[in-house]
């Protein structure tokens, strides 16, 4: 593993979105084994991944995504029957999650098995850990035979990569390979439930909703909604991606905390201002609003269509980076309720924004 900063070839391996066999499938399997870090696509997000039971291993990816020690990192196994591997002490409430959602974007956070080093749970008692649907992920966890630990395939605190690209354009030079599977169908990361605790605790909101988990477990508690920034001491933070600056592009973020007319308005007034100002001005928005507002002098990034809360969230990370490669002055978007996939919307539209919502007058 080299230290990031020097320079490496990183090799974009092409394989076939369903999973079928490939020399590319068998180099990134290889590669893994042998404690590279290769970087392959997941139904919620690419993940960066590496050997979970080989403590070098693990470490290059905190290295390579420059991320912190306290963070820790979900490991991810092809199928429920090996989640001994990676946790002990399970709950029969964890089989019966198990048999509801996996393969599918629920990490599960349980005691850690001794097989798995400290350094994955960023040192603590706990391990989150994933079955993923994605079927070259599946493909690539048989052909490795080893549990994979994987974070979002970004550099710390950036967007989280949808595409082979994305991760390119975060990683390149500072890990191994990047197998390229195509886009991400789901687009936000996996829901984290903490089993640990009595009732289960969100620690954040994702791919599957707050009532769809209730509809198994109905005592699931809601994410809390806001989370300090950094964990008080060394301690690992408990949900530590929820640091609440995160996915974040580097031109400022306005969120406003509203839907339909009123989220319209309040984005109209506010880009109206920045333009006066001489700014550029980007927006976020569902198809039925870019038209409204396609008068402005707005660079917009169109979600889908307003009531298609899975077709937003596919397409928000590419649409947030879309924007900040623009060189814009300012982006404006809005919250999309907290039914179903709209809370972890939300979520990741405030700490894309640095952690706040802009109250709209008159809410
Ligand atoms: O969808 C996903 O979950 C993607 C794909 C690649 O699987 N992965 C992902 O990983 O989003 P990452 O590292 O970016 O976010 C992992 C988050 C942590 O920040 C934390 O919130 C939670 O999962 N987590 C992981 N292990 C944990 C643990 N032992 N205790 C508490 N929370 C944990
Ligand atoms: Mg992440």
């Amino acid at each position: 593993m080299a230290e990031p900063g020097s320079p490496r070839q990183t090799i974009l391996l092409q394989t076939a979105p369903d999973g079928s066999p490939s020399a590319a499938l068998a180099q990134a399997a290889t590669l893994l084994h042998a404690g590279e870090l290769v970087a392959f696509p997941t139904e919620t997000v690419y993940g960066l991944g590496a050997d979970a039971t080989n403590t070098e291993a693990v470490r290059g990816i905190f290295l390579a995504k420059e991320r912190p020690y306290s963070d820790p990192v979900i490991v991810h196994i092809p199928d429920a029957e090996r989640l001994s591997l990676v946790a002990r002490e399970i709950p029969e409430r964890a089989w019966q999650l198990a048999a509801r959602f996996w393969p599918g974007p629920l990490t599960l956070v349980l005691p850690r098995a001794s097989g798995i080093p400290a350094l994955v749970a960023a040192g603590g008692a706990m391990v989150g850990v994933r079955v993923p649907s994605h079927p070259v992920a599946q493909a690539l966890l048989r052909e490795a035979g080893v549990p994979v630990a994987a974070p979002s395939a970004n550099r710390f605190m950036h967007t989280s990569p949808t595409t082979a690209q994305h991760v390119l354009a975060d990683l390149d030079g500072r890990i191994a390979a990047i197998l390229d599977g195509g886009p991400c169908t789901v687009g936000v990361e996996s829901t984290v439930l903490d089993l640990t605790t009595d009732p289960p605790r969100m620690l954040r909101p994702g791919g599957v909703t707050l009532e769809a988990l209730r509809a198994v477990l109905p005592l699931v508690e809601e994410p809390p909604a806001t989370v300090a920034m950094a964990p008080p001491n060394d301690e690992p933070a408990h949900a530590p991606g929820q640091t609440e600056r995160h996915y974040a592009p580097r031109t400022p973020l306005v969120v406003f905390d509203a839907q339909g007319p009123q989220a319209l308005a309040a984005i109209q007034r506010e880009a109206i201002e920045a333009l006066e100002r001489g700014e550029r001005v980007g927006a976020l928005l569902a198809d039925e609003e870019a038209e409204a507002l396609a008068d402005l002098f707005l660079v917009i990034a169109r979600l889908g269509p307003r009531g298609d809360l899975a077709e937003i969230s596919r397409r928000l990370y590419a649409a947030l980076r879309t924007l900040d490669e623009q060189s814009l002055d300012l982006i404006l978007a809005h919250t999309f309720g907290r039914e179903g996939l709209g809370l972890a919307l939300e979520d990741r539209l405030r700490r894309a924004a640095g952690g706040e919502l802009r109250a709209v007058a008159g809410d």
